[in-house]
């Protein structure tokens, strides 16, 4: 029998075969949009990836209903990491659909939203019913690759040079801190680092011979920024999209008993997204010089489907546990 069942979360030693989960070579998500003609005069001023991030989100908010079953999951992993009067910040949250806040704000004393995208923030909070209650704050305008200026000046046909690469590369390395009250006792990032490495596409193309690299640099950038938004003894948690069903169309076939063992399938097949191997993430908190001596506990939850509509996609969440302060 298997060791694991939907919702339990599977253990540390679980690994796949040697050799699966290469960050190369997998196929980035999300077909590139069109910008509608006819932009107001705003959004032309907009970063242009800043303003495809924008049109992501208008398409998506009205999938209340859809994402039903991602928000259970999504919401009940942040529950179950709330401790008493506990204060929950959110990165990628958007229009707040894949987060039922009202049960949040019972969990929670405060609850912290992070994107880029301002309008979504606010549309999410008011679609709830929470737009009155002081204990969520917004914070809309938020650039989470920290370079997302410079990668706006560029497009795969005519991508950014070697030195301004290595300048996104440095800003990368040295970002400041992220102008919110930290630290939470609960950090999450909800499909959200799927959405950064799509900046990157945008800019460079995922043919450019810096692609990869840049996005190991965002991974490892959003890594630390999210352990170090937790306080010691505090929860973070990353939830990852790590494959759609247009690279697996059968993923709208697979029972939910057999989606970990169709995980590690596609895994070992390398049909994933770009440095988004849950498998590997997790394997980098415990071994990564940086993270891991900040790290008590990792965990992986089995995965589950989202249905965002024009596709399914298959998610994990990493659950880290911040080692305690000293005594
Ligand atoms: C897939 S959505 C997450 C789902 C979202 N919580 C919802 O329910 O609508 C990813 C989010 O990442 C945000 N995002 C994309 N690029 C970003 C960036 N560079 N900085 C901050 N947020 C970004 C988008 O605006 C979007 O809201």
């Amino acid at each position: 029998m298997k060791d694991f069942r939907p919702g339990l979360l599977i253990a540390p030693h679980r690994q796949l075969r040697a050799g699966a989960g290469s960050p190369d070579e997998c196929p980035l998500r999300r077909r590139r949009h069109r910008l509608p003609a006819g932009e107001g005069d705003e959004d032309q001023k907009m970063n242009r990836i800043a303003q495809q991030q924008k049109l992501q989100n208008d398409q998506s908010r009205g999938r209340w209903e859809l994402y039903a079953p991602h928000r259970g999951r999504v919401t009940r992993l942040l529950i179950d990491a709330a401790p008493p009067h506990g204060r929950l910040c959110v990165l990628g949250a958007g229009n707040s659909n894949d987060l039922d806040l009202p049960a949040l704000l019972r969990a929670y004393a405060e609850v912290h939203l992070v994107d880029w995208d301002a309008t979504a923030l606010q549309s999410g909070l008011e679609s709830q019913g929470c737009g009155d209650t002081g204990r969520v704050r917004l914070y809309g305008n938020v650039d989470l690759t920290f370079i997302a200026d410079r990668l706006g000046l560029g497009a795969p046909e005519r991508p950014l040079s070697d030195a301004e690469l290595d300048i996104c590369a440095t800003t990368m390395a040295t970002r400041p801190p992220l102008d919110v009250p930290s630290p939470f006792d609960t950090v999450a990032s909800v499909c959200l680092l799927t959405q950064l490495m799509q900046c990157v596409g945008l800019s460079l193309g995922e043919r450019h011979p810096r692609f990869v690299e840049m996005i190991m640099r965002l991974r490892a950038q959003h890594l630390a920024l999210l352990l170090g938004l937790v306080r010691p003894g505090g929860t973070a948690m990353l939830v990852l999209d790590f494959v759609s069903s247009k690279t697996c169309p059968e993923l709208h076939q697979v029972p939910e008993a057999s989606l970990f063992d169709k995980a590690v399938e596609l895994i070992s097949r390398r049909n994933f997204f770009t440095g988004v191997n849950p498998f590997i993430i997790r394997q980098l908190f415990v071994s990564d010089p940086t993270l891991a001596p900040l790290v008590d506990s990792v965990q992986m939850t089995v995965p589950w489907l989202w249905d965002f509509g024009p596709r399914l996609y298959l998610v994990s969440a990493i659950v880290i546990r911040r080692r305690p302060a000293a005594p």
